[in-house]
């Protein structure tokens, strides 16, 4: 198997993270990850957001645990996160910020970092509270965000890798 195709095999979800920082370039790298995702037309009109600062990380999550009814909500309390938008306009937007999604979870985890899917803000971005933080984050005012990747070092090892079990034909 190459190197690739390993790290593919390897990734799963991470929701316990330390507090050891991810460095800016590593963030920047996987956020790059991201925007080599493939989109409908080409048109890329996503945008991409990274977070470090706990204070508005802990401020999101507070806005979404307050609009979904869980105080303690706190996104497993990764030391980042990248948050993918897109235009509401663009009737591929979700399809392509998943695309862009996986890119960014398979390139943590060839770094290294662990990542997990949020899907906490889907439908609920125009909120007031929620636009309020976004807006905080400067994510553009009508974009929608419809996953976003919380990001850390594992506090333990990585979950290990799943048993293959795809079901596949060729014909
Ligand atoms: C569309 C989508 C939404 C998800 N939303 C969440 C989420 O909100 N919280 C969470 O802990 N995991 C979420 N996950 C992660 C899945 O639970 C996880 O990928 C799945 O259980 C398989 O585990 P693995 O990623 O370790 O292979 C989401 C994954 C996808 C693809």
């Amino acid at each position: 198997m190459n190197e690739a195709m390993k790290n593919i095999m390897a990734r799963r979800s991470v929701r316990e993270f330390s507090d050891k920082p991810i460095s800016a370039d590593v963030l920047k790298e996987i956020t790059e990850a991201g925007i080599a995702a493939p989109s409908g037309m080409n048109r890329k009109t996503w945008h991409f957001t990274i977070v470090t600062d706990q204070k508005k990380i802990a401020d999101l999550a507070k806005a979404i645990g307050g609009v979904i009814d869980r105080k303690d909500y706190n996104f497993y309390q990764p030391t980042a996160l990248i948050i993918p938008s897109n235009d509401p306009e663009n009737h591929l937007g979700a399809d392509d910020n998943a695309c862009a999604m996986q890119n960014i979870m398979l390139a943590a985890q060839s770094f290294g970092v662990g990542s997990v899917w949020i899907n906490q803000l889907k439908g609920i971005c125009n909120e007031p509270t929620i636009r309020t933080q976004l807006d905080t984050l400067k994510i553009p005012g009508n974009y929608v965000v419809f996953g976003l990747a919380a990001l850390g070092f594992p506090k333990n090892d990585f979950p290990p890798a799943h048993e293959f079990t795809g079901n596949y034909d060729i014909v």
